[in-house]
């Protein structure tokens, strides 16, 4: 058994910003027993923090200090920050839109590292993000690239924010999803690409449901 066969499995779903990948990652690891990454997570906290302190989106060696050191621990839906409950904080529209200028900066992407690789514990992990397959976990035992057009994620991510008694503009949602997708896509550390190895799930036509579904079939073909 080489190396890595011997680690734990990984499935990588990786896609642009509202496209469903963290409620279908959620429930293919809740399916499987799984522990679940979400690793924009890290980089919406690493933008709250830096936000916090004072430190401005763009200085590289302030950011890459902020993602080495970051005191976060996960607990169920609640996500702490240097014992804080911050999960409203972090999961809102502003948090997402700082979390896409920090991730640009290669030093807080090897900040980060480590750390994602360290939710790879048995039985095994889904991880969510941009660059799970491609940089983080290259040797998942399974790859998805899980996306839908650009108005039926700003739809869902209306639907969503009414949902939880927010407030939202489909126009604007729409501009900033685009918006992010162009910086996540074009910048040059870990953009956001499929790999020739990623299965293309579109959700455009596609419940919850059915890409749950789906994730599944691909995992239990590959095992
Ligand atoms: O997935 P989520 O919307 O929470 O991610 C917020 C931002 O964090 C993304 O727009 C992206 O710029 C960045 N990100 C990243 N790599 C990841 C996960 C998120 O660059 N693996």
């Amino acid at each position: 058994m080489n190396a890595a066969a011997a680690l734990p499995p990984v499935i990588a779903i990786d896609g642009p910003s509202a496209s469903g990948k963290g409620t279908v990652a959620q429930r293919v690891a809740r399916a499987l027993g799984f522990h679940y990454l979400d690793s924009g997570a890290l980089y919406r906290l690493v933008a709250f923090a830096a936000r916090q302190s004072g430190a401005a989106l763009t200085d590289e060696a302030a950011l890459g200090a902020i993602a080495t050191t970051l005191n976060v621990r996960f607990d169920g839906d609640e996500i702490y920050l240097n014992q804080l409950v911050v999960t409203d904080s972090v999961r809102n529209e502003e948090a997402g839109k700082w979390a896409s200028q920090v991730a640009v900066w290669p030093a807080v992407r090897a900040g980060l590292l480590a750390r994602q690789k360290a939710f790879r514990r048995p039985p095994g992990l889904v991880a969510d993000g941009r660059d799970m397959g491609s940089v983080v976990f290259p040797d998942a035992r399974l790859k998805i690239f899980l996306t839908a057009d650009a108005a039926t994620r700003a739809e869902r991510r209306y639907k969503q924010l009414i949902g939880k008694g927010m407030g939202a503009n489909m126009a604007a949602l729409l501009q900033d999803i685009r918006a992010r997708d162009e910086r996540d896509s074009q910048r040059s550390a870990a953009p956001l690409q499929k790999t020739d190895d990623a299965v293309l799930l579109d959700t455009t036509h596609l419940s919850i449901d059915a890409a749950v579904e789906a994730v599944l079939a691909r995992y239990k073909a590959v095992i």
